[in-house]
């Protein structure tokens, strides 16, 4: 360590003062998001729910989706949940929880023919910046454009201003977005990959997610994850 390192908040630091930080985004319904000035969201509820478990208060950070990992290695938080999908490269950056759901990034376009990745073939796609699908959009060498926007919001308003020919989002998003607008016109397509989602600690700090881990599987057995996912889903997102 050099002079300046700072210290990653072990479990018993976090627990001598009694409260965990947690950092998320904010803008990507039905996770985590904004209702008025409150905080809520699937993900957001369910890390209320651990964080209880573990006997400690919670104190919420929201920042843009870019800055919630970068923030996490410098140990400005103890702990991020906005809904990254495990990969290998952000596994050297933090300690990836086991994961809170299961899902994969879907094509949503205006038309109804744009449905799988050779759809895909000449036509400029959105997608939010820092996230897995732009890594997997990236991958479709076919495709004309990629366009990165700061928010998933932004990528869904470019799509429905016809800026963009498709969007590839989280398709819990896409579903909720298609159901809440129906009168927009939005086609949900076919998922490009599926993904593992999970909440993170500072690389190596395994006794904070050890403890985040037990809390998350008392969750799971006594039916108050259940109950939160039935809330948001109408149906249990859990990984099987
Ligand atoms: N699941 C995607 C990923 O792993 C998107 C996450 C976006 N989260 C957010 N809060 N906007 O990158």
């Amino acid at each position: 360590c050099t002079a300046l390192a700072v210290q990653a908040r072990t479990l018993d630091d976090i627990k001598k003062d009694g409260k965990i930080i947690v950092a998320t985004e904010g803008q990507f319904a039905p996770f985590n998001y904004f209702e008025g000035t409150k905080l809520t969201g699937f993900e957001v509820e369910v890390a209320e729910l651990v964080v209880k478990k573990m006997g400690l208060k919670l104190e919420w950070k929201t920042l843009g989706f870019d800055a919630l990992l970068t923030g996490l290695g410098q140990n400005r938080w103890d702990a991020v949940i906005a809904s990254h999908g495990v990969t290998d490269e952000r596994s050297k950056a933090g300690t990836f929880a086991n994961p809170h759901y299961c899902s994969g990034g879907i094509i949503v376009a205006m038309d109804d023919k744009i449905r799988n990745a050779k759809d895909l073939t000449g036509k400029v796609v959105a997608v939010q910046t820092g996230t897995s699908y732009l890594e997997n959009v990236q991958k479709i060498a076919s495709i004309k454009d990629m366009k990165n926007f700061p928010t998933d919001v932004d990528a869904r308003s470019a799509l429905v201003s016809k800026r963009v020919d498709a969007w590839v989002t989280d398709r819990f998003v896409a579903k909720e977005v298609a159901a809440k607008n129906p009168t927009v016109g939005f086609k949900l397509g076919e998922l490009v990959f599926v993904e593992q989602v999970a909440s993170a600690v500072t690389k190596g700090n395994t006794g904070l997610a050890d403890a985040w881990n037990k809390a998350l599987a008392e969750t799971m057995a006594d039916g108050s994850y259940q109950a939160v996912s039935m809330k948001y889903f109408n149906e249990d997102v859990r990984c099987h």
